[in-house]
C-alpha cells in the first residue's frame, strides 16, 4: 500500500466522474486516508456519498471565491487531522460564454472569473493550507493542452492553464525549500460536467482518439493512477512538472492515419464523417 498512513485533501469532486473523483479512488485503493471539499449544497448531496464510499467523514465547505472558507478549511483539518499528506486542486471554471465563440470577444468580467476560480485558487489555497502541510507534502493540479497550445474554443481557459503551469513552476521553487513538492497533470480530453461547457467538446474528444499514438482516450481511472503516482512518495525527487496524460497525444505534429486498406487518410477527410456518430 503505496499511501498507506497518508492523509489527502481532495478539492473539485462535483461527482463520480469528475477526474477529483478518479484521483480519490485511485489514492484509497493504496491505502490513503481521505478529506474532502464541496462548493455548495447542491453539490455537497453529492460528495457526501462519495466520501462515504471511500471511508471519509471528513467533508468541508470551499468555494475558492470565499475568503473566509480557506481559513475555516484550515482550522477543519487542524482539527481532523493535525497535518495532510497531500493535496489535490481539480478546480477550473469560466464562464460559459467564453467557451465558444472567439477569443478576442472574451470579456474582462469572464477573463478575471477563468483566472480567479482557475489559478489564483491554487496560490492561495497552498498559502493558506501550508501551516497543516506535512514535511515531505505533495501537491497535484489539472491542466490542458490548452495552455501550451491552440485548442479550438477552449479560449479564455487556455490562458489560464497556461497561468496555471507557469504558477506551477513557481510554486515548486518555493515550496521546495519547504521540502513540499507540486506538479501538475495535463490531462486528455475526458467527458465531466467541466468540460460540458466548452463547446464542440465531442469533436475535441474524438479529434483526440483518433490522433493520438494510443488511439483512445484517457480515463479517470488512469489519470487518477498518474496522479496517485505524483502525490506519493514514490515520485520523491519529481516537482514543477507538467505531467501529460493523454495517450500521447501532445507529442504529435503532422499525423496521417491509415484507414482498414491500408490507404493513408489525413484527419480533415474523417473528421466531418466522425463527428456525425
Ligand atoms: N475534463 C477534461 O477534459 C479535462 C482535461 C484536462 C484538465 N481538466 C481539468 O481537470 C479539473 C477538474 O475538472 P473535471 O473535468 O473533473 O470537471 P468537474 O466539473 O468534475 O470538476 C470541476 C470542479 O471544480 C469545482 N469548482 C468550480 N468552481 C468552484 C469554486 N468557485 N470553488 C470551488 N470549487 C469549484 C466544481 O465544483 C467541480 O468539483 C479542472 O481543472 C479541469 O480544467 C479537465
Amino acid at each position: 500500500m503505496i499511501l498507506k498512513d497518508k492523509v489527502g485533501l481532495v478539492v473539485g469532486v462535483a461527482n463520480n466522474k469528475s477526474i477529483a473523483y478518479g484521483i480519490a479512488s485511485a489514492c484509497y485503493e493504496q491505502g490513503a486516508k481521505l478529506a474532502f471539499t464541496y462548493v455548495n449544497d447542491s453539490i455537497k448531496k453529492r460528495v457526501e456519498p462519495i466520501a462515504t464510499e471511500f471511508g471519509s467523514k471528513n467533508i468541508y465547505e470551499l468555494d475558492v471565491s470565499k475568503k473566509e472558507h480557506f481559513e475555516a478549511l484550515r482550522e477543519s483539518i487542524k482539527k481532523d487531522f493535525g497535518k495532510i499528506d497531500f493535496l489535490v486542486h481539480s478546480v477550473a471554471f469560466a464562464p460559459r460564454e467564453a467557451l465558444d465563440g472567439e477569443f478576442i470577444d472574451t470579456s474582462k468580467e469572464a477573463f478575471n472569473i477563468a483566472m480567479e476560480i482557475s489559478v489564483y485558487s491554487l496560490i492561495e489555497l497552498i498559502r493558506e493550507l501550508l501551516p497543516v502541510l506535512n514535511d515531505g507534502a505533495s501537491i497535484l493540479t489539472l491542466s490542458y493542452l490548452g495552455g501550451a497550445k491552440y485548442i479550438t474554443h477552449y479560449n479564455v481557459m487556455g490562458v489560464a492553464k497556461a497561468a496555471l503551469e507557469s504558477s506551477v513552476r513557481y510554486l515548486a521553487y518555493e515550496l521546495g525549500k519547504r521540502n513540499i513538492r507540486i506538479n501538475a497533470i495535463s490531462a486528455g480530453p475526458i467527458r465531466t460536467l467541466a468540460a460540458s461547457g466548452i463547446g464542440d467538446f465531442r469533436l475535441i474528444l474524438k479529434w483526440n482518439e483518433v490522433n493520438s499514438p494510443l488511439k483512445k482516450n484517457v480515463s479517470i481511472e488512469e489519470v487518477g493512477n498518474s496522479a496517485m503516482y505524483l502525490l506519493s512518495p514514490l515520485s520523491s525527487a519529481v516537482t514543477g512538472e507538467i505531467h501529460y496524460v493523454d495517450n500521447g497525444y501532445n507529442i504529435m505534429g503532422i499525423c496521417a492515419t491509415e484507414d482498414k486498406d491500408g490507404k493513408v487518410q489525413v484527419a480533415w477527410e474523417t473528421k466531418g464523417k466522425e463527428n456525425k456518430e
